[in-house]
């Protein structure tokens, strides 16, 4: 099972708080999820070097897109599912996280699950964030499974290596970090063995020509 681990910072701003918090949640993350037949790559924002003028991945005749997008456009299609990890920003997800994501259709995301993980550095740990992020994901098609992760504090539970600190009850946080990702595997191993079964792009066609092809029939 691929899994890939989405982070959602590229914020620079120490002090007072350490830049980048969201790096060690994603270690952490990545850790816990790489694990027997289990793989699970970190992907970071920082190291695409997006246009400063929007153009999606499908936005390019085939064969022709920047070479680092069409690299995470294959890993994203050959992943089985996927760990969201966004703080908390004006109560909303990661912007660095949503514009990484909207370079890719929903066609390289669907049929398979996501995890939402949020973190911030004061007492919420990205609720309002999360809330936002399941319609966000469900609109991609890796419908995000019904445990989530929430980190308040994030600096005062790990450490910058994705450790947990000494300070906090490690096993406890393993725990809850487990009841998200145990429901992630188990959809992720499921949605896989249905889309080797039955291809869903053979049943629903992607939307090629225009997003008028949502809409219901007139009349
Ligand atoms: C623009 C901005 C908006 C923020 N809004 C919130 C917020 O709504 N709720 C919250 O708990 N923390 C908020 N914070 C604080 C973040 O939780 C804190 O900066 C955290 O370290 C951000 O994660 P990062 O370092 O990985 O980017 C905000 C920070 C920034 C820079």
């Amino acid at each position: 099972m691929k899994l890939l681990v989405f982070l959602g910072t590229v914020r620079d701003s120490a002090p007072p708080n350490p830049p980048r918090l969201g790096l060690r949640v994603a270690k952490a993350c990545v850790s816990q999820l790489h694990q027997g037949d289990h793989s699970a790559e970190l992907i970071d924002p920082l190291a695409f070097d997006l246009e400063p003028i929007f153009k999606p991945h499908f936005a390019y005749a085939r064969g022709k897109a920047p070479s680092q997008l069409q690299s995470l456009a294959d890993k994203i299609e050959a992943a089985d599912g996927y760990v969201m990890v966004s703080p908390e920003y004006n109560h909303s997800m990661s912007p660095a996280l949503a514009h990484l994501l909207n370079h890719f259709g929903s066609s390289l995301f669907s049929y398979k699950p996501s995890a939402i993980v949020t973190y911030s550095a004061g007492q919420w740990g990205g609720t309002r964030a999360a809330v936002g992020m399941r319609t966000f994901l469900s609109e991609l098609g890796c419908l995000p499974v019904s445990a989530m992760v929430q980190i308040p504090k994030a600096h005062e539970v790990l450490a910058e290596d994705g450790e947990f600190l000494e300070t906090v009850d490690a096993e406890g946080w393993i725990d809850y970090f487990a009841r998200t990702f145990i429901q992630l595997k188990w959809w992720a191993s499921a949605a896989q063995n249905q889309r080797h079964a039955i291809d869903p792009h053979k049943l629903v066609r992607a939307f090629k020509r225009d997003p008028s092809q949502r809409n219901a029939p007139a009349g």
